[in-house]
């Protein structure tokens, strides 16, 4: 089933209420990635042009102490998204009451405001996160039409996405819909060759990806710290490398049921402690020593990812297969990024995390077909599940198949 978009919504001088995410990370005061930012930044325009009085809501880190509310005010995101726009933003630093109600009653055509962090309303029975049916109708009561633009928050069902959809017409923005038509497609209904890598420290976070995964793709390449978990179950001594004993049965029956679609690097860079300027070597996987620490995929894992993805029509890669934030222990990553960017004529797509900031910090941020905002989101989406943020947006008038892949 399709979902209502953007222009479906008649929005011309109307109270539009709109869920970003703009959960950036900050640090002492200054934004040190504002991609989620700028991937707002077309809803939000297209509604400026189109006569909408914008009202925004995101929530910024997670709320349990007054500490924790006083370092995470969304002040710094509204200036940011001021310069953005070189547009003036009206940041109203409360979640409810005269003030915000006030600014919202005066606003013109194009205005836009601001709310304070929607999880501030947490320090009180967590009413932002467990969806307090109260606060989600009186968000709602603020306006005339909502805009969920909040892939990253998707896979939460709060007062301010779920909540406020419930009770609104809604749509989804313009990269809600380009989440969808990327991620949800792909898991849909893949167009095939399709080739998955999976990166990141650890199994356990992506079991229900992997076995996902396994079952639509053609095959999964295997890269970081998660490489030796599976390693250590095929019986390799891994040295000092990151390994999960307690998933070690769970990584042997994945790949014993792969159908040998599970590939696993063949030479490892090693050095002899985690660290920045570590000595290091390239090895193959079954020379590990007990002190080393596997930190990258080498250069004939390289060669071999290559091959693999010779052809592909699609390929999702979720998670860095080395410690990119170590220049020497890069290589893995980037290469990973260079094949893919010359890729053409192929779907690629990184499924968000710390593989979109790699990707993004090392010049590649317009080399793929699309880089996901999502985190937590994105690989509950890769593992094929629903996410209540999107099953809450109307779904299309004009459309009713059971496919959220259809041409209605
Ligand atoms: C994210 O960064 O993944 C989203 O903004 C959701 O944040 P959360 O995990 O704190 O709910």
């Amino acid at each position: 089933m399709k979902k209502k978009v953007l222009e479906d919504l008649n929005v011309k001088n109307k109270k539009v209420l709109v869920r970003v995410d703009f959960n950036v990370p900050v640090k002492n005061g200054v934004i040190t990635d504002d991609n989620r930012i700028i991937q707002a930044l077309p809803t939000i325009n297209y509604l400026i042009e189109e006569d909408a009085k914008i009202i925004l809501f995101s929530h910024l880190g997670r709320i349990k102490t007054k500490e924790d509310k006083q370092n995470n005010s969304l002040s710094v995101v509204a200036k940011r998204l001021s310069e953005l726009l070189d547009k003036e933003i009206n940041f109203v630093p409360e979640t409810r009451g005269e003030k915000l109600e006030t600014a919202i009653n005066n606003m013109k055509a194009k205005d836009i405001v601001m709310v304070e962090n929607t999880r501030f309303e947490d320090l009180d029975g967590k009413k932002e996160s467990k969806n307090n049916p109260e606060l989600g109708k009186y968000w709602a009561s603020l306006g005339d039409v909502f805009v969920n633009d909040a892939f990253g928050t998707a896979h939460r069902s709060h007062a301010s996405n779920v909540g406020i959809a419930t009770r609104l017409e809604t749509a989804a923005g313009f990269l809600m819909e380009k989440e969808i038509r990327y991620i949800g497609t792909t898991v849909e209904n893949p167009e095939k060759p399709f080739i998955a890598i999976l990166g990141g420290a650890k199994v356990s976070d992506k079991i229900g990806v992997i076995e996902n995964l396994l079952k639509i793709s053609d095959k999964v390449l295997i890269g970081g710290g998660m490489a030796y978990t599976f390693m250590k179950a095929l019986g390799y001594n891994i040295g000092d490398s990151i390994v999960e004993n307690d998933k070690l049965d769970l990584a042997k029956s994945l790949i014993d049921n792969s159908e040998g679609k599970l590939i696993l690097p063949v030479d490892i860079v090693v050095a002899e402690e985690f660290s920045e300027d570590a000595d290091y070597r390239v090895t193959k996987y079954k020379n590990i020593k007990p002190n080393e620490t596997g930190m990258d995929i080498g250069p004939d894992t390289i060669k071999q990812f290559k091959k693999h993805l010779k052809g592909a029509k699609t390929v999702v890669w979720n998670g860095p297969v080395g410690v990119f934030e170590f220049e020497n222990f890069a290589k893995g990553t980037k290469a990973v990024c260079e094949i893919l960017a010359k890729m053409k004529n192929t779907k690629t797509i990184i499924g968000g995390g710390d593989s979109a900031a790699a990707a993004i910090q090392m010049g590649y941020k317009d080399d793929f077909t699309h880089i996901s905002t999502g985190g937590g989101a994105s690989l509950q989406f890769l593992e094929g599940k629903e996410l209540p943020g999107i099953e809450s947006i109307d779904d299309s008038v004009d459309c009713d198949c059971d496919d959220s892949n259809c041409d209605c």
